[in-house]
């Protein structure tokens, strides 16, 4: 049984199909939902966190219905939202301590002392969180998320305004929670993150998946390795196996190839055979980017989760 299970989910407000016939299936892995603003990544999460019905279709997690069966879904599940979810007031500790309490978490001192300790927030633990940086509010709150043993964690844009140093400790957090035996589906607009740090992704546009598969997959599935090869002369075209010769400008010539590096000590000689100098050869791997700009339509509504603003608001809470 998969941790997660959506089946031809669908959300409509009014006209608008925010959430349009998605289907699922999500093991014990990082799994990640791409897309750009108002594609319906946090729509998604709402229905799978039994916070939204769903108008058609859908989602079981860890076997139970998000519709039927929601307090067992709430029980096997924790949700960090895309907006704050601590109280600037409180210290660490009693944030997490009144999260404790709501999920009647057994030997909770200990409990609290423990995910403090796993967030790298102990030392800090009584000290107002209006105190905390960007990033120790972040793990704060996945501190929270954590306290009543979830099976399945959902994090809506986890590094979403902080600096680079607080979004690799966010992942690395992220990441050996999965191993130890959690699934975690994460939203995100970062394509380097999600390259690195999720297992699988799916790419959202408009409210529908248009790709599915690991990072690797989705980018050898798409878009193919460039080889540019500089050289001093005319080269001339003809037949290579598992290469296509796109172009001569000047001295640079530009083939693409399923596998780049497999290809190159043959175009190597190729181009030695046609008598040319060889000034420099490399091969461009596709980056996530490619891909997704490939699959996305060009495509933003101005209304929907605004970066900035989100940032502006942190930094006027702090
Ligand atoms: N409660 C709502 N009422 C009406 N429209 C909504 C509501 N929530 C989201 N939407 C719309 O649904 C679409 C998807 O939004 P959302 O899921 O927030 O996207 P994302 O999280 O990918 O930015 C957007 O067009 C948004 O404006
Ligand atoms: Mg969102």
């Amino acid at each position: 049984m998969s941790s997660i299970n959506v089946y031809n989910l669908s959300k409509k407000f009014g006209k608008l199909i925010a959430v349009d016939n998605l289907t699922l299936d999500i093991e014990d892995e990082i799994f990640g939902l791409l897309g750009p603003n108002g594609s319906g990544k946090t729509t998604t999460i709402r229905m799978l966190t039994t916070l939204l019905d769903p108008t058609n279709g859908s989602a079981k997690i860890c076997g139970f219905d998000t519709k039927k069966e929601a307090g067992k879904v709430r029980e096997k599940i924790s949700y960090v939202p895309q907006e704050m979810a601590v109280d600037v007031k409180f210290t660490g500790r009693e944030n997490v301590r009144f999260y404790a309490k709501m999920y009647g978490v057994q030997n909770r001192e200990k409990k609290i002392d423990d995910v403090l300790e796993i967030m790298e927030l102990s030392d800090r633990a009584d000290d107002p969180v209006k105190n905390y940086s960007g990033g120790m509010r972040r793990r704060l709150e996945l501190a929270q998320a954590l306290v009543h043993e979830p099976e399945v964690l959902f994090l809506d844009e986890p590094t979403v305004g902080l600096d680079v140093a607080a979004r690799k400790k966010i992942w690395e957090h992220v990441k050996s929670l999965q191993k130890n035996g959690m699934t975690v589906f994460v939203t995100t607009h970062y394509l380097e993150e999600a390259d690195t740090a999720c297992d699988r992704i799916a790419i959202l546009d408009r409210g529908k998946v248009v790709a599915v598969g690991s990072p690797t997959e989705l980018k050898n599935k798409i878009i193919k390795d460039t080889i540019i090869a500089e050289v001093n002369g005319e080269f001339i075209p003809g037949t290579f196996p598992g290469v296509i010769f796109v172009g001569q400008n000047e001295n640079i010539l530009t083939f693409i190839a399923d596998n780049g590096s497999e290809v190159v000590p043959f175009l190597v000689h190729e181009i030695e055979r046609q008598r040319l100098e060889i000034k420099t050869i490399t091969v461009h791997k596709p980056k996530l980017d490619d891909v997704f700009l490939g699959s996305v339509s060009v495509f933003e509504e101005s209304g929907g989760f605004n970066d900035i603003k989100f940032r502006t608001m942190l930094r006027r809470r702090r």
